[in-house]
């Protein structure tokens, strides 16, 4: 049998260790061929690849952040109209299965190929954590505990100079990021997509605290993360190129208002792609691996259409169509128990 592989999206600690995983597997377990596409879908449309061998170097892709195979975001318009150069590609390597691994954006095309008759098998990827059907996704354990030792390190600065401090993390539709990195670094208010927040509330807190003898006030707020209509208006940032809406530094936003409204200085960090970058945690390389075995094993029983999933303690299989139907976002009873801690 021959593998195709390709990662999709935006990069995530944890994508090497799974083509690692899909690599070796194929090759020890079953005697097949792995081709790495280039760039996501691109390297389908454009026929780029590489052949992947279980040689020995591929051990150090367990450590190494991004992707070796390269990766890119590609407008669904342009994959449709692709369809018959991607059957042709693949068709020219001999590819039986397609393993993408990606995001909410490529397993939705995944989807769409495997109604067009295209075996694939997907992967879930993204720092995000907002992939349903699985309960966690690799690269969230990663993300998560960059932005935790962030904010450990912003407690102390904040404290000396009784300074309110704003730390942005990634999440655009989700706020797993900010609950998590929030609960676990004892943030006093968190601001997620999922939940509109009132700029009244958030000075609220913060006087109260101060009120109360507090020395600093660390706010985590998801670059989601919405005003209450009717509280304060965001500046517009238009759309991208995918007709998505652009994210225009809440933040930064957020910190004006409280300045305006209550005498405190406000300082603020935007993590940004450094919650991205780097190397793996050992949990994510653990599940990437997992996932890129499972993958592979799916691949070689004939179990197409379907994406790997953590359930509980096992890998399992899912439809990828359910899988891409909704996001997965933060149920408000999750919410309502990091609220106990705020203020
Ligand atoms: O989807 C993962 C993610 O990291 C989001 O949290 C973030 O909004 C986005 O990607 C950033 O994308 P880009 O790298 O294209 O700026």
């Amino acid at each position: 049998m021959r593998i195709g592989v390709l990662t999709g999206g935006g990069d995530c600690p944890g994508l090497n260790a799974v083509i690692r995983a899909v690599v070796r597997t194929s090759e020890v377990r079953y005697g097949s061929a792995v081709v790495g596409f280039l760039d996501g879908w691109r390297g389908l449309l454009e026929d780029r690849r590489i052949h992947l061998a279980a040689d020995d170097r591929n051990d150090r892709l367990l450590a190494k952040g991004g992707t070796m195979l390269g990766t890119a975001r590609t407008h669904p318009d342009k994959l449709r109209a692709g369809l018959d150069q991607i059957r042709q590609t693949l068709d020219d390597n001999g590819i039986d299965v397609l393993i993408p691994i990606g995001g909410e954006g490529t397993l939705t095309a995944a989807s769409w190929l495997a109604d067009e008759g295209v075996p694939v098998v997907g992967v879930p990827k993204t720092i995000d954590n907002d992939i349903d059907c699985t309960d966690v996704t690799f690269g969230f354990d990663t993300a998560l505990t960059v932005a935790t030792d962030a904010i450990d390190r912003l407690h102390s600065t904040a404290e000396s100079h009784q300074r309110v401090m704003l730390v942005e993390v990634m999440g655009r539709h989700a706020g797993w990021i900010a609950l998590h990195s929030g609960i676990a670094s004892g943030a006093h208010m968190i601001l997620i997509p999922e939940q509109p927040f009132d700029v009244e509330e958030v000075c609220r807190l913060v006087k109260r605290r101060f009120q109360r003898g507090d020395s600093h006030f660390i706010c985590v707020v998801a670059e989601g993360a919405k005003p209450k209509e009717g509280t304060f208006s965001m500046a517009q940032g238009g759309l991208d190129e995918f007709g998505h809406e652009r994210f225009t530094g809440v933040a930064q936003q957020l910190a004006i208002e409280i300045e305006r409204r209550i005498n405190k200085e406000v300082r603020t960090t935007v993590l940004g792609h450094v919650q991205r970058g780097g190397k793996p945690t050992p949990y994510d390389r653990v599940l990437a691996t997992r996932f890129g075995v499972n993958a592979a094993d799916a691949a070689h029983n004939g179990d197409t259409g379907m994406m790997v999933s953590l359930q509980g303690p096992n890998i399992g299989l899912v439809p990828i169509g359910e899988a891409t139907k909704e996001l997965k976002l933060v149920p408000q009873n999750r919410y309502e128990d990091a609220a106990a801690f705020f203020g």
